[in-house]
């Protein structure tokens, strides 16, 4: 039987290459968001101004923020109070329930140079693997990964950024990863 749910990511791979075209930096006088009659229109920076200056993405707002972090390009403030514990976790965790596509490779590495635990745990997921029901319908209704891609991070559109491990060719377990031996 055809689910309402399958006909939903049916529709919206459909759509995909309409989502995906490249809407460019519109300039803030144009982005809907800004008064165009406003005098500070003339003193802010340009989008294109700044992020044509970093490492280049093909999707969202076309700065890949993952490289632009770790080449240097930025140098955020990690932390405003000098008593918060920052914590880089190197865990990749692999999900299959992924239906005829890819399994998804969900790694904590990047998303904890830009974040605390404590904006995912456990208010958004349960710190143990297979403990939460994610599901792409709840995805695309902005909720688990939702929450972020699609709004602050890469749009729910990069298909295989997330289901990114070809089923046929993984021969090892879903779940935490072993970690590569160091050479
Ligand atoms: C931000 C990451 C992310 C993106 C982008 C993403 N998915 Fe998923 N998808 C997931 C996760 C996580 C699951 C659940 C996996 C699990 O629980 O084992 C999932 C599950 C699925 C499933 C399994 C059935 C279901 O309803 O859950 C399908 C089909 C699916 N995704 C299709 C897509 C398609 C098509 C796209 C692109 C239009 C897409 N996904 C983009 C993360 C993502
Ligand atoms: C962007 C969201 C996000 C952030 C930030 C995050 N995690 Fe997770 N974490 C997840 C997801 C998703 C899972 C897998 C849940 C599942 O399989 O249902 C997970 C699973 C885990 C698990 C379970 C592993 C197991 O063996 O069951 C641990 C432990 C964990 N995270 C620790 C941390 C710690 C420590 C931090 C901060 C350094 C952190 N996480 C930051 C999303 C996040
Ligand atoms: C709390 C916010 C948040 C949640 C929830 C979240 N992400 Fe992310 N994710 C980010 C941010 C921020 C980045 C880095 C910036 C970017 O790529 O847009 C990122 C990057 C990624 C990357 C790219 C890593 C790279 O090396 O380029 C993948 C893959 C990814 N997320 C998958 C997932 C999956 C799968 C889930 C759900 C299981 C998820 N994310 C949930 C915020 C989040």
């Amino acid at each position: 039987m055809i689910s309402a749910r399958s006909i939903f990511i049916g529709l919206l791979l459909l759509a995909f290459p309409l989502l995906a075209a490249d809407p460019g930096w519109k300039p803030l006088a144009e982005d809907g968001l800004h008064d165009p009659a406003s005098p500070a229109i003339g003193v802010l920076q340009e989008p294109a101004e700044a992020l044509s200056l970093l490492p280049p993405d093909t999707a969202g707002n076309r700065v890949s923020w993952v490289r632009a972090l770790r080449e240097r390009y930025i140098a955020p403030r990690t932390n405003i109070f000098p008593e918060t514990n920052i914590e880089i976790l190197d865990m990749d965790i692999i999900m299959d329930q992924t239906g005829e596509l890819p399994l998804v490779l969900f790694p904590h590495k990047p998303h904890t140079e830009w974040l605390d635990c404590a904006n995912c745990h456990d208010r958004i997921f349960v710190e143990k693997v297979d403990a939460n029901p994610i599901n792409m319908f709840a995805i695309l209704s902005g909720e688990y990964c939702g929450q972020c891609h699609g709004a602050v991070s890469f749009p729910l559109t990069e298909c295989n950024r997330c289901h990114s491990v070809v089923r046929r060719t993984f021969t090892g377990k879903p779940g935490v990863q072993p970690k590569p031996e160091p050479d």
